[in-house]
């Protein structure tokens, strides 16, 4: 694969997904810029899961095209299907994406530390002496160096959702992708997922986030998407967004937020 100098890391065009009957993405397009921090929110069933499955090949489009740094997961052909490059050119896509999921999704038999380099001993057959030091400066970034030895059952949330920050940022990934990152957390304990995510976004990362925090999507995102229905209904700078909503069902949305 030709090495690509392009800034937008994300082109997804006119994206069509369906399971069965069921119209899930109905000409999505999401362009994201590198070292952009992009907000996805809407309502319960909206596609924003789907939106996010799709980018990074955990499910497969029907229609349109997706590129990653410019280089084509898929794309078109004559009768107006998605057609794929080959397994082998997704697989190095999408190892450019990390993701990180509500649910944690830790190995609950291995510790802390072989959480965070199992991917990239297995994956990438780096070697242990090598991922070792680089994993426990990612532990030490997230502030869980003293927790290495742990297994996820004796970490807190808001401690675990860390740890899988820093075992998707292991794989060194050009981009993030989290998926309500802090659902599935106490209140008390999103506050530090969400600073590490604030740090992540100062040190450049590209960053797509569906979230349901406001305060998040307004103070460190720079761009704000509000899906309904399988459609991006508004985009707009994230300020711009909060302010001055231009749909009726953006409106409908911020308000049912704010009860
Ligand atoms: N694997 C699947 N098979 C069948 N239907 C699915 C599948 N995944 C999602 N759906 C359906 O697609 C629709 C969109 O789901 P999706 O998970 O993308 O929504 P969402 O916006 O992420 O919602 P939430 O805010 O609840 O997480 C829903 O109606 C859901 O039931
Ligand atoms: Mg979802």
């Amino acid at each position: 694969m030709p090495a690509m100098t392009t800034d937008l890391m994300i082109d997804a065009r006119n994206i069509h997904k369906s399971f069965g009957g069921l119209k899930v993405l109905q000409g999505v397009d999401l362009q994201v810029g590198r070292s952009e921090v992009v907000a996805i929110i809407g309502s319960s069933g909206s596609g924003k899961s789907t939106l996010l499955r799709c980018l990074n090949n955990l499910e497969t489009i029907d229609a349109g095209s997706l590129a990653i740094e410019g280089a084509y997961l898929c794309q078109n052909n004559a009768q107006g299907k998605s057609q794929y490059v080959t397994e082998r050119q997704i697989k190095a896509i999408c190892a450019r994406m990390g993701m990180v999921f509500q649910q944690f999704n830790l190995f609950p038999h291995m510790t802390v530390l072989q959480n965070v380099i199992e991917a990239p001993l297995t994956v990438k057959k780096v070697k242990r002496e090598t991922i070792e030091p680089v994993a426990q400066a990612l532990l030490a970034k997230v502030g869980l160096e003293s927790k290495q030895n742990y297994y996820p059952s004796q970490l807190s949330g808001g401690q675990k959702q860390r740890v899988a920050i820093a075992r998707a940022l292991a794989m060194q990934p050009q981009i993030m992708l989290f998926d309500e990152p802090t659902s599935a957390l106490d209140p008390e304990l999103t506050g530090e997922v969400l600073k590490t995510m604030q740090q992540l976004a100062e040190d450049k990362m590209t960053m797509v986030v569906v979230t349901h925090e406001m305060g998040f999507a307004r103070e460190v995102a720079d761009r704000v998407l509000f899906m309904d229905k399988g459609v991006i209904v508004e985009s707009a700078e994230a300020r711009r967004f909060f302010e001055s909503p231009q749909h009726d069902r953006t409106r409908a949305f911020l308000s049912s937020m704010l009860k």
